[in-house]
């Protein structure tokens, strides 16, 4: 429950529900209540965990966790000229919170699955930081059946042009699973990773899916549904 006093208009706008001004609009309206009670003063500091808008309680008051199941052909980015984002599929009042709502990294436009979206900032730099190697899990579909050989070659990490440099990968686990599939788990975040790391062994990725991300699984949620995550300890 939210339980740093502040503001209510302050508190509905961070949120993104309506500007500061706007509050003392809803509250004339009698749609907010604290406790219970109507509140008419949108200047009163209130427990947010105790805030209904319209007899619902106010979405995430001490901060933002989900969990997206991104479908192929949505971008990570904000800007919308890039494609239909992943935002799209979320609340749109999210986007009017402060501090702003953003993924975790990103997954290609191609690539399917596992995202977390936050409004933490402590939480991005923790999971995306190459101080913390975080693993992260795919199930690709390539183009030709995998040899053997391969899981040693992961295992050892893959060379990859960066720029004008070629840098190792750390070491990555390969699974094999038949049917031209395998599932891949690597510890960093590098651009269209596990795309290159096969492209090195002249594979191409024909689909690609996140189904894990450090302790999260993706589980049995849909493409485009999105559920809440339980903020961990910073
Ligand atoms: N590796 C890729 O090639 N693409 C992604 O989206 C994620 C990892």
């Amino acid at each position: 429950m939210g339980q740093r006093v502040r503001r209510l208009d302050q508190l509905l706008g961070s949120l993104g529900y309506c500007s500061r001004k706007e509050a003392q609009g809803l509250c004339d309206e009698g749609r907010v209540t604290l406790d219970g009670q109507p509140l008419d003063d949108a200047s009163r500091r209130v427990t947010p965990g105790l805030v209904r808008l319209d007899d619902v309680p106010l979405d995430f008051p001490d901060g933002l966790l989900v969990m997206v199941h991104k479908p192929v052909g949505l971008v990570c980015s904000h800007d919308s000229s890039e494609g239909p984002r992943v935002y799209d599929l979320l609340p749109p009042r999210w986007l009017h919170r402060e501090p702003k709502v953003t993924t975790v990294g990103r997954l290609d436009k191609d690539t399917s699955g596992l995202l977390l979206v936050t409004d933490q900032g402590a939480l991005v730099q923790r999971f995306t930081s190459p101080r913390h190697h975080v693993d992260k899990t795919y199930l690709a579909t390539l183009d030709a059946e995998p040899a053997a050989a391969l899981i040693a070659a992961f295992a050892a990490g893959i060379d990859l042009k960066e720029g004008d440099a070629v840098e190792r990968t750390l070491p990555a686990t390969l699974k094999l699973l038949g049917d031209r599939r395998a599932e891949v788990t690597v510890r960093e975040g590098r651009y269209h990773q596990v795309r290159r790391m096969f492209a090195a062994h002249g594979l191409h990725v024909v689909s690609l899916a996140r189904t894990r991300f450090g302790d999260f699984e993706l589980g049995d949620l849909s493409p485009g549904a999105w559920r809440a995550l339980p903020l961990t300890p910073q």
